[in-house]
């Protein structure tokens, strides 16, 4: 059962595993790699319903699209009825994204200060009138995810989802997680099971998916269509294919050779140069090299060492230079 593709709308998915949206990470070049690794659905980062309407030239950035990235649902965030909306069109007649979701999970202040993000979680009928304004004024399908609640006293996880799907909501992706937990404590997934028992549309649980064996166990053990994983993706891609594989035949699939990591982690890093020039790519890439090397004996040094580049070519010849490094290790203990 958890192996067959499913559908969003009119979206067809392969598989069951989808990537989470992380600000500041899942730009075109990470959606890419994490793709290329089977993911059945990628999500891009959240961007501001304002920053669409007024063509500020950052949040345009975020608005592009690899085809080979099918598909993508891109995720809006905003608290204003018509300002959401007016985005929401823009992205459903603009770019090329499949599926529109909308954020109701960002626990930052500056976000829920602008009555945004996690801060509907408070309010199903706020949930019903925003999800409807966007669902009646756009084509494509229209997704949430939110977290399970607030806070421990204001828990209404299977009211907002219901509230969501009643609006028209294509497919609800639900965070474990309340507001004030942020990212801390553990992910509730005996609330993600009671919202999966009450809503008929697509759901998809998250949070505490670190492994293969953990999403095998999230989607027994909550009834979820799907699994979306986030941090446990960061530096480490063929997790995904890891899961997809586990989930298909159960058989555990070997992580990649240290060598072959830095490749992986090289070729993301060409991606992020194509898409944001070598200065802020060096800069971004300092953080995904760290969590690529994690784990690969003697990289200390390196992980390290990265934080002082700038330039492309002293980044390229770190990774390189330890991967000449690692080769040797290996002959020498042949
Ligand atoms: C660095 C970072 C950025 C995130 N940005 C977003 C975002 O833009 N939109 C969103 O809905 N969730 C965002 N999240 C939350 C993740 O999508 C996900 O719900 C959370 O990390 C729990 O899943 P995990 O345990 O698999 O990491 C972010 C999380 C992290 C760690």
């Amino acid at each position: 059962m958890t192996t067959k593709p499913f559908k969003i709308g009119n979206i067809e998915l392969d598989n069951r595993v989808v990537v989470a949206p992380m600000a500041g990470i899942s730009n075109s070049a990470f959606r890419l790699t994490v793709k290329e690794f089977g993911a059945g659905l990628v999500y891009a980062e959240m961007i501001s319903d304002k920053g669409i309407i007024q063509r500020n030239r950052n949040t345009m950035n975020l608005l592009h699209i690899d085809e080979r990235e099918y598909p993508l649902a891109l995720q809006i965030f905003g608290g204003e009825k018509e300002t959401l909306v007016e985005a929401a069109q823009y992205v459903d007649q603009q770019t090329n994204a499949d599926m529109i979701d909308i954020n109701m999970g960002c626990p930052v202040n500056k976000i829920i200060k602008c009555e945004a993000g996690a801060k509907w979680l408070l309010n199903p009928d706020k949930i019903y009138e925003m999800v409807s304004a966007v669902t009646e004024a756009v084509e494509k399908p229209v997704s949430v995810k939110m977290r399970i609640g607030w806070d421990e006293e204001h828990i209404f996880a299977v009211e907002n989802a219901l509230a969501a799907e009643k609006a028209g909501a294509s497919a609800i992706a639900m965070h474990g997680r309340t507001r004030v937990q942020m990212y801390e404590g553990k992910a509730n997934w005996d609330v993600l099971r009671q919202v999966s028992e009450k809503i008929t549309i697509p759901f998809i649980g998250n949070g505490d998916v670190a492994t293969p064996m953990d999403a095998k166990r999230m989607l027994e053990e909550t009834g979820v269509d799907a699994v979306m994983i986030g941090r446990a993706a960061l530096g480490n891609p063929w997790m995904i294919y890891q899961t997809v594989r586990y989930l298909e035949t159960g058989e555990f699939v070997e992580e990649p050779s240290p060598i072959e990591k830095i490749d992986v982690c090289l070729l993301h890093f060409n991606r992020l140069m194509a898409l944001k020039g070598e200065r802020v790519a060096v800069r971004e890439m300092r953080k995904h090299t760290a969590w690529y090397l994690k784990g690969i004996k003697g990289s200390g040094p390196i992980r390290s060492a990265v934080n002082e580049t700038e330039t492309k070519e002293q980044l390229t010849n770190l990774l390189q230079g330890f991967q000449q490094e690692l080769a040797e290790r290996q002959q020498t203990t042949i």
